[in-house]
């Protein structure tokens, strides 16, 4: 039986307007988020380029919010420094990427930050689950990483649950992520897979009331994962 969690909201700024940076993220406070994601492209990784260290360093001036900071970058161990020196409060980077994901998780946690570990869709949890035990994060991305937007991938919904199962089985404090196509009407297949942090962009921002959005997300997620058997 899982623990009771609390399941989290975390609003991707990839879908905000940031020439509205200040009023966007009191929307995200006001909807009772702790988090934001900064989802980072290098062009290689993924067929996009998004953002550096200084958007972390100004939404840490701007707000009392912990960052997550989402690596899409072929050379996580060299991008990562960048982003702790940054201020963020965790960083996730992919197993396709790091040369070394353990040595890697270990060093941001040495340093006080917390270690995400992400898959795309094509990678098998295999190769994720025995770093389980030396992460505080594990991400199963339920787009192909690049853009916000994108639709949800339900055929990813085996694979959540699959390291919920893990998760579970075992005993670990490592939190399960869901990024890419959650919104109203996807959340709640994702949180009852067993996902209990949910990156929402396109979701949140795109949305009338981005306040009340995640305040729903977060509602229909928790009862989604409270509710699920087993
Ligand atoms: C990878 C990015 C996006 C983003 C969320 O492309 O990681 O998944 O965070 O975007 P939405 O919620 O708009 O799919």
């Amino acid at each position: 039986m899982t623990a009771a969690r609390t399941v989290e909201i975390v609003p991707s700024l990839l879908s905000a307007d940031l020439s509205r940076l200040p009023a966007e993220l009191r929307r995200v406070q006001e909807g009772g988020a702790e988090w934001v994601t900064v989802d980072v492209m290098d062009g290689h990784f993924v067929p996009n380029l998004s953002f550096g260290p200084d958007l972390v360093r100004a939404v840490k001036r701007l707000a009392p919010l912990r960052v997550d900071v989402h690596l899409m970058v072929t050379n996580p161990e060299a991008a990562a420094p960048w982003f702790v020196k940054a201020g963020a409060d965790r960083v996730i980077f992919h197993l396709e990427a790091s040369s070394d994901p353990g040595a890697l998780a270990r060093a941001l946690r040495a340093q006080g930050v917390e270690a995400g570990i992400a898959v795309k869709p094509a990678t098998p949890a295999d190769g994720l689950l025995p770093l389980l035990s030396e992460a505080d994060l594990a991400l199963v991305m339920t787009v192909e990483p690049g853009f916000g937007g994108a639709a949800f991938l339900p055929a990813m919904l085996p694979k959540i649950a699959a390291v919920r199962r893990d998760l579970d089985e075992r005993g670990l404090p490592c939190r399960l992520q869901v990024d890419g196509g959650v919104n109203l009407e996807t959340v709640e297949a994702a949180a009852g897979a067993g996902a209990e942090v949910l990156v929402a962009g396109a979701g949140v921002f795109a949305s009338a009331d981005p306040a009340g959005t995640i305040r729903t997300l977060r509602a229909k997620a928790q009862a989604a994962y409270s509710g699920r058997a087993g």
